[in-house]
């Protein structure tokens, strides 16, 4: 059966470059779109620009431009970047739009008034409400501010240039009218406290139907349970309304008053895909919104917004009588070498950068080698990528190719043989894409990646057994040579069609070489026998890793790297001085391999990693020591400001450390760390592969 499809990345902002963050879910997305095209599934991928709010209207007033000039500057950088990673959007839009601004309005409208002939108490229902609040205003820019555009002193500790919403020295958060000595950071003049209308939607009308949704099967585990927290806490009013000046669309009877930009976002969704239905015949917008519809709905999105997504969303479409998503996918976040992503360490790596040094398909690989079902970070490192791609691709995939296609072009005039040699081992090939196609369909990547992997070191495996080269030399041994590239190719063929989502270029190179139309999942069942190939030219070559380096420094922002250079500079002769002097004292005390054996080290994985309540310094982590859970506190808040990003990491843990009693709880272990301190803490980390509990020798 075809199934039809429409699916969505998030709208990423009108106001910065595409960076490798992004390209997660950009790319997560495409391999899931390529691979339901290839099973012959009719599957449409739109996404757009997310081009209002305050900061984009700021920036272009700091570029001199007006917002209309800022974002289709932006969308142009925006489409060539995706366009370099070979991401294919059936459309790329703009949430300015035309379609985006009758939709919002249509939306907003039912959602006030009901819907008309529904017989639905909640579409019936009125769900836009209006009261005043009180707001910090800049009285210069006449302006209300959002919490990031207000600084002042902390009102707990006093701590200077500390933004409106929470403090990052001692962690308090407070209201921006709490703040001391407020200044707005726009125009650096002392805001004034100003009421104003605001325009809610009723999120807590919908709170039956998103507990009953929530358990449809529309969502992963982790997001379910979030949701089931959020729940537990009590929904609250959305404030849909922001004051003029703002860019984004006015709304509707309410003049200077215009639609918060997280409220027509999701709606670009729509719009994006109302565009193409314009200049696409066969598709029906209807067909794919209504209520009931059976064609199928999925966004991917990341981690940091699926309270947009999963809450706001699904209710906004149900009150306004649409259809809801099949599915929200949500992912983790990307950290390279295992940190947030840094300007000062040139690891904050802009598409446009990556491009200039290395082939798209590196990166689409080895995110497809991390990427899971489940809404884990995922990490970047840097070393094992060009190992990994090295090894797997150019090593094990491209050298099957390589080393069948020369015999099979000189000796017998690019015609594979007409039988197949190795038929079982084909079949066990074929027979392999329908539980890849199961790992790709769950969004198990890495599986399916594991499993293609297998495959190809059986390809070699064989090949290596059968040596061409050594019977090539023999006289009387050419049908020989001929039966085993051809089984060669014929498995390079397999191979190429279950990476085809992930490598589209690599595939059409490949698919070009084999002289086949394309490399549709279920024409793998055909061999290719007595069939004429063409010419054959390197598919990849190596990552070399002096264009890695490169990379890195041309993404390192200089001021901010001569800045930590320096810093750690300062902190190593610190380190050094001390040390020499000891050693002259005292030599190094050994150890015996007794003592050491006394410390019990494991593989522990961290399972969550939270802010502790007035600490300054510590952060209170969950660790999976291999069967049980310990709480550890450890120091490092300065250099992991979002927790966050250490969740699913492996970590090295001191398990027989005695507990000990902190004012904030039971500290149950250490966990091991390099660096001076501050900021400067790398938490150690096993190899990939590493399990929670594994002893450490
Ligand atoms: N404009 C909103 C989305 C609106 S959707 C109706 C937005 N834009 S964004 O540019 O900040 O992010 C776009 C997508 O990229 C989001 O899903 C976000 O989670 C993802 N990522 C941004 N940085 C990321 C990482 N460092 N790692 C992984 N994904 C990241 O949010
Ligand atoms: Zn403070």
């Amino acid at each position: 059966m075809t199934r039809r499809l429409l699916v969505t990345s998030a709208l990423p902002y009108a106001n910065g470059p595409i960076h490798l963050g992004h390209l997660v879910e950009y790319i997560q997305t495409d391999i899931w779109v390529r691979f339901q095209r290839a099973r012959g599934h009719d599957c449409r991928y739109v996404c757009a620009d997310d081009a209002h709010g305050t900061a984009i209207m700021l920036k272009a007033e700091a570029n001199g431009i007006s917002s209309e000039a800022q974002i289709a500057n932006v969308k142009a950088d925006h489409e060539r970047d995706f366009a370099g990673f070979n991401i294919q959007f059936d459309n790329y839009h703009s949430t300015h739009s035309p379609e985006n601004a009758e939709l919002s309005s249509l939306i907003y409208t039912r959602l006030r008034d009901g819907v008309a002939g529904s017989t639905s108490a909640l579409q019936q229902g009125q769900h836009i409400a209006t009261r005043s609040i009180t707001q910090l205003f800049d009285p210069e820019k006449k302006l209300f501010l959002a919490d990031r555009f207000i600084k002042g002193e902390c009102p707990k500790c006093a701590a200077v240039d500390q933004y409106g919403d929470a403090c990052e020295v001692c962690s308090a958060t407070y209201s921006p009218t709490e703040l001391k000595n407020p200044r707005s950071t726009i125009s650096g003049a002392t805001p004034i406290e100003k009421d104003s209308l605001h325009y809610f939607f009723q999120l807590p009308h919908f709170e039956a139907m998103l507990r009953e949704w929530t358990r449809s099967g529309s969502l992963q585990t982790e997001v379910a349970n979030k949701l089931a927290e959020w729940f537990e806490s009590g929904l609250a009013d959305w404030d849909i309304s922001r004051d003029a000046p703002y860019f984004g669309f006015e709304i509707p009877d309410a003049p200077g008053k215009y639609f918060y930009v997280w409220l027509d976002a999701p709606i670009g969704y729509m719009a994006s895909f109302k565009n193409l239905c314009a200049r696409t015949p066969e598709l029906d917008f209807d067909d794919y919104w209504r209520e009931g519809s059976d064609t199928e709905l999925y966004h991917f999105i990341g981690k940091d917004i699926v309270y947009f997504h999963a809450l706001f969303w699904p209710a906004m479409l149900d009150g306004a009588g649409f259809r809801k998503p099949s599915g929200v996918f949500a992912h983790g976040f990307l950290t390279v070498n295992g940190q947030k992503m840094s300007k000062s360490r040139g690891t904050f790596i802009q598409a446009q950068t990556y491009l200039q040094h290395l082939n798209p398909e590196y990166l689409r690989y080895y995110f497809a080698a991390k990427l899971s079902g489940r809404v884990e970070d995922i990490d970047l490192n840097l070393e094992d990528f060009t190992q990994r791609v090295n090894s797997d691709l150019v090593g094990k995939v491209v050298n099957i190719a390589s080393r069948c296609a020369g015999f099979i072009a000189k000796r017998f005039n690019n015609q594979l043989s007409a039988d197949c040699a190795e038929p079982e081992l084909l079949a066990e090939a074929i027979a392999a894409g329908d539980s890849i196609a199961a790992h790709f369909e769950a969004r198990e990547f890495g599986r399916a990646v594991r499993e293609i992997m297998a495959l190809a070191d059986r390809a070699n495996q064989y090949i290596d057994e059968k040596k061409p080269w050594a019977l090539a030399k023999i006289d009387g041994k050419d049908a020989e040579v001929h039966a085993v590239c051809s089984v060669g190719l014929n498995l390079f063929r397999q191979l190429m069609t279950y990476l085809a989502p992930i490598l589209p270029a690599m595939a059409e190179q490949s698919a070009a070489f084999l002289n086949v139309a394309d490399l549709g999942w279920e024409r793998r069942r055909e061999l290719l026998l007595g069939h004429e190939i063409a010419a054959f030219s390197p598919l990849m070559t190596r990552v070399d890793a002096t264009h890695v380096a490169a990379m890195v420094e041309a993404s390192q922002d200089s001021l901010s790297a001569a800045g930590a250079a320096a810093v750690a500079g300062q902190a190593a002769t610190k380190a050094t001085q001390p040390k020499a002097a000891d050693s002259k004292a005292s030599p190094t005390e050994t150890i015996s391999i007794d003592d050491f054996a006394k410390i019990d080290l494991r593989v522990a994985k961290i399972l969550s990693a939270d802010h502790v309540d007035g600490a300054d310094k510590l952060l209170r982590l969950q660790v999976d020591a291999g069967g049980e859970t310990r709480q550890v506190f450890a120091g490092i808040k300065a250099a992991y400001p979002d927790p966050s990003v250490l969740v699913g990491r492996h970590a090295v843990l001191v398990a027989n450390l005695a507990p000990r009693k902190m004012k904030f709880g039971l500290s149950e272990g250490m966990l091991l760390a390099a660096g001076p301190g501050g900021a400067d803490i790398y938490l150690l980390s096993p190899d990939d592969g590493a399990q929670a509990g594994m002893q450490v020798k």
